[in-house]
C-alpha cells in the first residue's frame, strides 16, 4: 500500500505551479489559469479536457440536453430552509440545523449592465458538511430539514437573493487530510444550455484558502478574491439571518471564474 500524500506535499506542488505563472507574468508571456490539468487536485487529470473543441447544432444540443422541469421557477425555491418545490411541495417538517445566511448579488456584463430574468440556481452541503449524495459517506449527518437545492431568476437590476444556511466545510478523498473550504456552487443557465456556467462562492476568511488545491488552482489574487463573498450588514436581516453580497460578472478583465467546460482549452 502507498503512503498517502500529506497536505505538505500538495501544498509544495501548489506553491511550484504559482511560482512558474508568477515567472511567466514577469516576463510578459500569457499562462492559461487556472490550468485545465492541475496536478495538485488530481482528479483534474482524468477529468480535463484532452481533444479539441467539437462544434456542434446548438439546436441538437438543446434535444438532447437535461431540462428543469415544464412549471416556471417558484419564488419559494430561493428559500432552501422550507424545501418548496415548483408544485409549492413542502418536503421538511422543521428548521434545518445551522447558522442561516442571506446570500445576494448581481449578475453583471462587463460593463456593469445588469443581466435580467437568468435562471441561477444553487446546490450546497449542509452545516455539518454533508450533501445528499449516494457516493457521499463520510461521518457527518445528514439533515432531514435540508436537500441544499435551490433556485431563482435575477430581476430587473440582475439580482438573485438565496434564504439558506451556512454550509460547513467537508473532507475529501484529494490527499491525506484534505478539507474544502466552506462554499455553495453556482449555475448560470444563460439563454442556452450550450451557454451555462458553473463556479463556487467562496465565505470571507477561511483558513482553508492557502490548502485547498481548487481555490488555489487560481494563480491570480484578484481573480481568486472575487470568489468570496463580502459579509454585508445591510443584506442581515434582524433577528433571523447574517448576509452576504457576491456579484457575478460574466465578461470583460473583472470576469468572475467559471468552470471550463468539458470542449474548452
Ligand atoms: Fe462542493
Amino acid at each position: 500500500m502507498t503512503t498517502p500524500e500529506t497536505q505538505a506535499d500538495i501544498s509544495a506542488e501548489i506553491d511550484k505551479i504559482k511560482a512558474d505563472a508568477e515567472g511567466l507574468a514577469k516576463e510578459g508571456k500569457p499562462s492559461r489559469q487556472p490550468l485545465l490539468d492541475y496536478p495538485p487536485y488530481r482528479s483534474s487529470a482524468l477529468r480535463h479536457p484532452t481533444k479539441d473543441p467539437r462544434h456542434a447544432d446548438p439546436e441538437t444540443i438543446e434535444l438532447w440536453s437535461p431540462c428543469f422541469g415544464h412549471s416556471d421557477v417558484n419564488p419559494l425555491e430561493a428559500d432552501l430552509t422550507i424545501g418548496v418545490d415548483s408544485s409549492w411541495n413542502t418536503q421538511f417538517t422543521g428548521e434545518p440545523i445551522g447558522e442561516r445566511i442571506t446570500v445576494s448579488g448581481r449578475v453583471l456584463d462587463g460593463e456593469g449592465r445588469p443581466v435580467r430574468n437568468q435562471l441561477v440556481e444553487i446546490w450546497q452541503a449542509n452545516s455539518a458538511g454533508r450533501y445528499i449524495h449516494k457516493h457521499e459517506q463520510h461521518p457527518a449527518p445528514l439533515d432531514p430539514n435540508f436537500t441544499g437545492v435551490g433556485r431563482c431568476l435575477t430581476d430587473d437590476e440582475g439580482r438573485y437573493r438565496f434564504q439558506t444556511i451556512k454550509p460547513g466545510p467537508y473532507p475529501w478523498g484529494n490527499h491525506l487530510n484534505a478539507w474544502r473550504p466552506a462554499h455553495i456552487h453556482f449555475s448560470l443557465f444563460g439563454r442556452a444550455f450550450t451557454q451555462r456556467l458553473i463556479t463556487q462562492m467562496y465565505f470571507p476568511g477561511d483558513p482553508l484558502f492557502a490548502l485547498d488545491p481548487i481555490y488555489q488552482s487560481i494563480t491570480d489574487q484578484k481573480a481568486r478574491d472575487a470568489l468570496v463573498a463580502t459579509y454585508d450588514h445591510d443584506l442581515s436581516v434582524p433577528e433571523y439571518s447574517m448576509g452576504y453580497n457576491w456579484d457575478i460578472v460574466l465578461t470583460g478583465p473583472s470576469r468572475t471564474w467559471t468552470e471550463p467546460e468539458e470542449n474548452d482549452k
